[in-house]
């Protein structure tokens, strides 16, 4: 069975939009994982960006302390957050590439361009018991650059795939089932994600070689649909603001 990991920073940055400088808040993060673990998704991944601008210091400590399932921790490769993984001690870390000014993870790791920088990294993490996983372009290069590096997991960057359309999807497309092929074949698991919805999915979810999906702003937002009636009735029922039967 494909396994379901759900990416919650996207509630953060809806409470960081109106909390930014608070000590509490709502939607809450942590919440919002413990429903995803009670509705039965494998895994929960948050990025503690360097800028804090959604996931803080703090959601990430209450996310270890209060899952079950695995947390992936999804950081840039610096020291500062390497520090951080080896307290925290995630099932994982996805290695991706930061930038300040996107607004959200353009682009996969270069893992070939980086390989010196990325070793040592790589390795302390693996000291302490830490899966490593990079976030990479479907690219043979990068995939056996992340062999190289001894890491244990890669996730295709499905952003492009989900951008596009007709034949440049479809050419992407290829270039993931392939991806996938060569990553099994050089003992990586393989993941994937970013961008996928109800409609880019089904033929990421029907290539053997995954082992994973990672999808995180198409559920969150899907979420208002599915909840918000419910919030208007549970408002309204103890103090009479609507007439719902
Ligand atoms: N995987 C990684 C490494 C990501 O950075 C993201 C971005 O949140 C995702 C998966 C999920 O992407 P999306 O939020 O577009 O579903």
């Amino acid at each position: 069975m494909l396994k379901l990991g759900v990416n919650i920073d996207h509630v953060a940055t809806v409470r960081q939009a109106r909390y930014r400088n608070s000590e509490q808040g709502e939607p809450s993060p942590v919440q919002a994982a413990l429903s995803c673990e009670q509705a039965g998704c494998y895994g929960i991944t948050a990025h503690l960006r360097e800028d804090r601008r959604h996931i803080l210091d703090r959601d990430i400590w209450s996310l270890k302390e209060a899952l079950k399932i695995p947390l992936n921790f999804e950081m840039a490769n610096t020291s500062e957050m390497v520090g951080i993984a080896i307290k925290l001690l995630p099932a994982s870390v996805c290695l991706v590439p930061e930038k300040r000014e996107e607004r959200t993870t353009e682009g996969g790791l270069d893992v070939a361009g980086g390989f010196e920088s990325l070793k040592p990294f790589v390795s302390t993490l693996k000291d302490n018991g830490i899966l490593v996983s990079l976030f990479i372009e479907p690219s043979e290069k990068q995939l056996e650059a992340a062999a190289s590096l001894n890491a244990d997991i890669v996730e295709l960057h499905t952003g492009r795939y989900c951008d596009t359309e007709g034949t440049a999807r479809d050419a992407e497309l290829k270039r993931i089932i392939h991806a996938a092929g060569v990553a099994e074949g050089l003992g990586l698991e393989c993941h994937a994600g970013h961008g996928l919805t109800f409609d880019t999915v089904t033929p990421i979810a029907e290539i053997p070689s995954l082992v994973e999906l990672n999808i995180g702003h198409f559920l969150i937002g899907e979420a208002i649909f599915s909840g918000l009636d419910l919030s208007l009735i549970h408002i309204s029922e103890p103090t009479r603001l609507l007439s719902i039967s």
